[in-house]
């Protein structure tokens, strides 16, 4: 009888790492992919520049390029809204979305300089 009851304590003991070795994973997930995400093809840590925001050049930016699918208020048509994009995305994640692209968005790298890049992220990030 008491060799039963150490079996399910066993048991247990055991249901109970496997729960934490699953909270473990979540929270790696969670934690350590955007930082991933953030960094250059040769592993450096890679942030936009810090800049105040030049509405004018990015509106001219946005107009040019991004109007068609965002919409002219950044409500969103074929692309997603975009009027609070700085609350859910990072500059660095807005960043690479832009000059990479993908999921139907274009890659904007050789259209847009990196000057002009920053610019664009500095503006959406300020739209929270
Ligand atoms: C041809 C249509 C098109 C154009 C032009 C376009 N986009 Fe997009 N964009 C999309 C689509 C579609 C997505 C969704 C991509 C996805 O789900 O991964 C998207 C996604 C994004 C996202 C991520 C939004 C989110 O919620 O995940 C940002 C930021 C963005 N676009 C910015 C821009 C900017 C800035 C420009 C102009 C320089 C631009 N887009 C031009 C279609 C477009």
């Amino acid at each position: 009888m008491a060799n039963r009851r150490k079996t399910d304590m066993t048991k247990r003991m055991m249901a109970f790492l496997v729960c934490l070795a699953c909270v473990f994973a979540v929270y790696l997930l969670s934690t350590g992919l955007p930082h991933k995400e953030e960094t250059t093809s040769k592993g450096a840590k890679f942030t936009v520049p810090d800049r105040p925001v030049d509405t004018a050049e990015s509106e001219r930016i946005y107009q040019s390029m991004c109007i068609a699918c965002h919409g002219d208020q950044l409500q969103g048509a074929v692309g997603p809204e975009l009027a609070h994009i700085g609350g859910t995305m990072t500059k660095e994640q807005l960043f690479k979305k832009i000059s990479s692209g993908g999921g139907g968005m274009p890659a904007f790298q050789s259209r847009l300089t990196e000057d002009e890049l920053v610019t664009i992220v500095t503006w959406l990030a300020s739209h929270q």
